[in-house]
Formats: C-alpha cells, sequence, structure tokens
C-alpha cells in the first residue's frame, strides 16, 4: 500500500477543480502524505545565508518563529534576525495559503502555531528512544497535551544541495492502534491534575493524550516494529513540501538538512470527516469518550 499521494501544484494559491480538490481532502484525512514535487519555497539571493548551523543558537534543535510574532532558537545580529525572521514569516504565509486553497472549508477554525527552520542533519543525532525521531511514531508530546486538536504540518526541503529529506511512512494509524493499544497503561487517579498543577503539563492531559503518549512510546520502543512493520522509505527532493497530520501518519525522519516547517491546529470537529481524527478513531474502538474530564 502507498501511503504518499502526489498532486503537481505548482503555485502555494493553485487553482483546483472539484474533483481535485475532494481527492486531496480524502487523502490528508485518510492519513496519507500529500507530496507535491513542484512546490518548492524560493529563497532570495540575500537567503541563502539562512541555510547554516551558525544561525542556531544550539540550545534548540530549531529556529522557531512563534504565531505572536517571536524567534526562538535564532543568533545573530538584530538586522540578521531580522532578515531570517521575514524569510520563516513568508513561509508561514504561503502554508497557509496552501492549506486555506485545498482545504477551505478548515479556515474558520484553523490555528497557526509554530513555523521553523530546521538547520541540523537529522542523520547520526543521537537521543532517548522516546525522542528519536528517526523511529516510526505518531506525533504526542508529554509537556503539551492536544486534547484531541489535530497537528497539521506543512513541510519543505529547502536543501541546497540536491539532498532529499528521507522519511519513512508507517502503516495506517487504525492497524498500528490495535496492535498497541492492550499495552497501553491508564494515569492514576488525580495524574492530569496535579501535573497540570505542578506546571509539567501546560493543559490537562486528557485520557485521549494519555492513550497518544502511550502509542508513541510503545512503537518507538519496539524494535521487531520499527523493522518488521508495513512501510515505505520517501525521498522528499529539495522543491517539494508535503502535507501530513502527524498525530495520524507514522513517520520518521531518517536523514537529510535544511527543511521548513508549519504547524497548525485544529479541532476533530472542524475536518470534513471527524471521524477520521485519532480521538475518534480510539474513542469508537475503546466505546468511551476520551476528552476532558471533571
Ligand atoms: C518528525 O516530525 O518526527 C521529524 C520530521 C523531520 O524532521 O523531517
Ligand atoms: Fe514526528
Amino acid at each position: 500500500m502507498n501511503l504518499i499521494r502526489k498532486f503537481d501544484f505548482n503555485e502555494w494559491s493553485p487553482k483546483i477543480d472539484s474533483v481535485t480538490s475532494q481527492q486531496a481532502i480524502a487523502a490528508l484525512e485518510d492519513g496519507f502524505v500529500i507530496c507535491l514535487p513542484h512546490l518548492p519555497f524560493v529563497l532570495g539571493e540575500d537567503e541563502k545565508r539562512f541555510l547554516s548551523e551558525r544561525w542556531s543558537d544550539h540550545k534548540s534543535k530549531n529556529i522557531s518563529l512563534r504565531p505572536q510574532g517571536g524567534l526562538k532558537g535564532a543568533f545573530g545580529s538584530a538586522d540578521e534576525l531580522k532578515a531570517l525572521r521575514a524569510m520563516i514569516q513568508r513561509y508561514s504565509d504561503q502554508a497557509t495559503q496552501l492549506v486555506s486553497t485545498l482545504f477551505p472549508d478548515y479556515v474558520p477554525n484553523l490555528v497557526k502555531a509554530n513555523t521553523s527552520l530546521r538547520p541540523f542533519e537529522v542523520e547520526g543525532r543521537v537521543s532517548s528512544y522516546r525522542k528519536d525521531d528517526k523511529r516510526l511514531h505518531t506525533d504526542a508530546f508529554p509537556s503539551n497535551p492536544t486534547q484531541g486538536t489535530r497537528l497539521l504540518r506543512v513541510f519543505n526541503n529547502v536543501n541546497p544541495n540536491g539532498r532529499p529529506r528521507v522519511w519513512r511512512v508507517g502503516e495506517p494509524f487504525d492497524a498500528m492502534v490495535k496492535k498497541y493499544l492492550p499495552q497501553a497503561k491508564n494515569m492514576f487517579p488525580g495524574q492530569a491534575s496535579l501535573m497540570h498543577k505542578l506546571g509539567i503539563t501546560k493543559r490537562k492531559r486528557t485520557p485521549y493524550d494519555q492513550l497518544m503518549l502511550q502509542l508513541h512510546d510503545l512503537v518507538k520502543a519496539d524494535m521487531d516494529y520499527q523493522r518488521n512493520a508495513p512501510q515505505q522509505s520517501v525521498n522528499f527532493m529539495p522543491g517539494t513540501t508535503w502535507i501530513v497530520y502527524s498525530d495520524q501518519v507514522l513517520h520518521a525522519a531518517m536523514s537529510g538538512q535544511y527543511m521548513m516547517e508549519q504547524t497548525f491546529h485544529l479541532p476533530p470537529e472542524a475536518l470534513y470527516r471527524p471521524e477520521t481524527s485519532p480521538i475518534k478513531v480510539l474513542e469508537a474502538i475503546k466505546g468511551i469518550a476520551l476528552g476532558l474530564v471533571d
């Protein structure tokens, strides 16, 4: 099964007929990766210097532009940072145009989150298995519960040396869930409130978040699954944009350097087909509500 769906759009606000529009919507919400090999993020001559590790503060993995405007993880003079911010902002604007054009019904509920430039080589990076994004996973973050909100991401490979960003993409979400759900542990009574009170989580962890974290960790810990589960390797060449629900699609980044990324948040109810959302899939399997309690 091929979980990559290619479209030949070459503009950030493409003209799109209704058949293609339906195909793109179905692909995204059914957990495919939308791959646009002919949609580069074009850098100005003066911006090419930003494809270097030297603009990192070397404390953060990414250089991030917050939706409120703050630039994080960057190092440089005021003028340099102004130009760097403008480049990242332009990516944010173009990614927003793209998502708004392809998924117009999302627009009233689409919330822009961070935009990032990822300047470091992926290959060879060492980290604990939980933080190792070279292992297949669906995104879930211990301190940042989504409470069911979708994580929609728009990536672009801006590598100037012809090098691909190499990903692995795994099996459909529900197939993975069926394998690991029986092993997933619940929170202890009062845990969600306590963690929120202590500032360990930014908001309350719901039963949904707990399950998603457990699935994230169980999948990453299982080397047999990592090697032998159904999967495909994908080379995203420079000039390629790809769109993915990273809370739904099993993915791993194997190698590559220099990528742009825009995250959006979207409530599950705002989807064309809300029932495809991880929270709805998990609720259907468990037969109980997994949202915020008390
Ligand atoms: C990830 O989202 O797990 C990593 C994506 C990437 O850096 O290519
Ligand atoms: Fe990820």
